[in-house]
């Protein structure tokens, strides 16, 4: 109720804090900042009776926000009738926890522009305390007494009223530059209305009034929030204010408020490095949280297990991982992108990581695997191959079944990208080659695939070069005295026999070997899984385009089927057969 007449109805989330956390857990939102609704800033009361309802409302913002678990921070309102009590409550609000203020757009018939109204906010500079404008009393009522008009059109007019009053007036030149001060729903049609704005600076000596610069000049000295409910808009107040300079605003839990907080902004086209902003960054430092502790910044107890928010300059989990960076990586050919192209590089993207950590641990185990050969006493190195031969074959059981995912793709809907793919292939994958040549499948005529990337041809002509996965195991075996030096004149056949019979020798001794038979068991199940992997690929492939000849040219899957007999270890597998009962 406003005095005698019904306002709104209102829910539990105005008053209890869980039910706002519940909330925020849904919407994903680590920390909101609470205000009251500017119906209570009673500016037109007497100022002991606005006094009187700002601490009450101030101190009750506090005591919610104490049970948010951290989450929860509050901005103060004030009697702004009376710029010394105004002044006053302010800087008591500062000292007991308050982030900022939240003022009404105008008292009465004064505007930003009113003196004692440039002396609050020169107060609220000299405090560091954040202020947020929120449009109210929308003038011209008597004219919008139906369809919500106060609310759709009274209040973007109100507060791109505000935003040029202050430019116009000369406030923002007289202030300093530390006040932070935020305009909300997008800062009403002000940015739209700017080139209009900007074309009578130029042209009308009257419309410049005291500001020094052109308007557009002053866009970096406020915020605005991104209450405008459509991406263009969004897109568009971005353009005009600069990624810096619009942050994340809800209306929450009000009807005009966004149904899932931050929806708008996640959903945008704006690079992943302007939603973090707008987002967080710009909130944390608009609000000064940016220099404090994480602790205090979500203002929480140390031990809680509230979020905590980083400083600048510390790391942060996108930082660290680089995210914005990650998610810039997909672009899709196809325009307007074919809905499923983003699942194909994805889970292209995904099997080269994958590749990536194989050969990172390959190589270690080959390292490990080479000190085992020169010092045959110390068992941790092998201990520690078996150990990264496990998480490689963990890892290519996960490359097997990945498949399924991209069989959720139609083969039209392939088809309907396919042609812009051509001559890109997977026998340009150099990861997956480095893999088989790093493992000892090394077949040179593959190389010709990577001519036109010279450093890929670099790479796996080193790799043609280094001794193999496969070399290091039996040059290791040698050293042990469990492989003879090969006879000179001795045919690959017969090498291979002597290999193999290594291997027998170590199975027949388990209690000696165990350690190196848990090698052995090891890679031949990252040999089994490959040829899971190419067979599964395989079967891919006959799913989404039948026979087709592949767009690298050769003959598609029948081509791929002749690489199901390749093996890495063949002598692993041979030891079976020359096992006896
Ligand atoms: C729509 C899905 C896919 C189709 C239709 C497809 C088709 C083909 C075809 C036809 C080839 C033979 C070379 C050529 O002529 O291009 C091939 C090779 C290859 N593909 Fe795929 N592929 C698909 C998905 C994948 C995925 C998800 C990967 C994961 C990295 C992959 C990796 C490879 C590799 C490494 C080769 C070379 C294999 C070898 O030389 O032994 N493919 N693919």
């Amino acid at each position: 109720m406003v005095g005698e007449r019904f306002f709104r109805h209102i829910n539990a989330a105005c008053w209890d804090p869980e039910v706002r956390l519940q909330e925020m857990d849904r919407d994903g939102v680590d920390v909101q900042v609470v205000s009251a609704t500017p119906v209570l800033f009673a500016y037109d009361r007497p100022v002991e009776h606005a006094l009187d309802c700002a601490r009450l409302f101030n101190d009750a913002a506090l005591e919610l926000c104490s049970r948010g678990k951290g989450r929860l921070r509050a901005l103060c309102q004030v009697p702004l009738q009376d710029i010394d009590a105004a002044c006053r409550e302010l800087s008591r609000c500062m000292r007991s926890g308050h982030l900022g203020v939240q003022i009404g757009n105008h008292v009465g018939e004064k505007n930003l522009d009113d003196p004692g109204l440039v002396t609050f906010l020169q107060h609220c500079a000299d405090e560091g305390a954040a202020v947020l404008v929120h449009p109210w009393e929308m003038f011209g009522q008597e004219r919008m007494p139906k369809y919500m008009m106060p609310w759709t059109v009274g209040m973007p007019a109100e507060t791109q009223l505000s935003v040029v009053a202050m430019i116009l007036s000369g406030g923002f030149d007289r202030l300093p530059d530390t006040l932070q001060i935020c305009f909300a729903h997008g800062g009403g049609s002000f940015a739209f209305l700017l080139g209009r704005l900007e074309n009578a600076w130029h042209h009308h000596p009257v419309a410049r009034a005291e500001s020094e610069h052109p308007p557009s000049y002053y866009l970096n000295r406020f915020y605005v929030d991104s209450a405008v409910f459509d991406q263009r808009a969004l897109q568009f107040l971005v353009t005009t204010m600069g990624a810096e300079r619009v942050m994340l605003g809800s209306d929450y839990p009000f009807p005009l408020g966004e149904e899932h907080v931050g929806s708008l902004v996640r959903q945008t086209n704006l690079s992943p490095d302007a939603k973090i902003k707008l987002l967080g960054g710009n909130a944390l430092r608009f609000l000064g949280l940016e220099g404090e502790s994480p602790n205090a910044a979500s203002g929480m107890a140390a031990g809680s297990s509230s979020p905590v928010l980083p400083s600048p300059g510390q790391l942060t989990y996108s930082s660290y991982l680089k995210v914005p960076e990650l998610l810039e990586l997909q672009q899709p050919q196809s325009v307007p992108p074919h809905h499923d192209e983003l699942l194909f590089i994805l889970v292209h993207q995904t099997y080269e990581l994958w590749f990536k950590e194989l050969l990172h641990d390959l190589d270690a185990v080959v390292a490990n695997l080479q000190k085992a050969g020169a010092a045959p006493q110390s068992r941790d190195e092998v201990y520690e191959a078996a150990r990264l031969l496990r998480r490689c074959t963990e890892i290519t059981r996960v490359l097997v079944e990945q498949f399924t995912i991209l069989e959720t793709m139609l083969p039209t809907h392939f088809l309907a990208f396919r042609g812009l793919l051509e001559p890109a292939s997977g026998f340009q994958s150099e990861q997956f080659r480095e893999i088989e040549f790093l493992c000892g499948l090394k077949d040179e005529k593959m190389l010709r695939y990577h001519r036109p990337t010279p450093e890929a041809y670099a790479s796996l002509e080193r790799r043609l070069e280094e001794p193999s996965l496969r070399d290091v195991f039996f040059g290791a075996l040698q050293a042990m005295g469990k492989l003879a030096l090969a006879v000179e004149g001795a045919t690959e056949r017969e090498r291979f026999e002597a290999r193999a019979r290594a291997v027998h020798e170590l199975y027949k001794d388990e209690h000696h070997h165990r350690d190196w038979i848990d090698v052995c068991e090891r890679l031949t199940e990252f040999d089994e899984l490959v040829v899971s992997w190419r067979l599964r690929h395989i079967q891919l492939v006959e799913r989404i385009i039948g026979i087709r000849m592949g767009t690298g040219g050769s003959t598609g899957a029948s081509y791929l089927k002749l690489t199901l007999d390749k093996k890495f270890f063949p002598e692993l597998w041979e030891a079976r057969t020359l096992l006896t009962e």
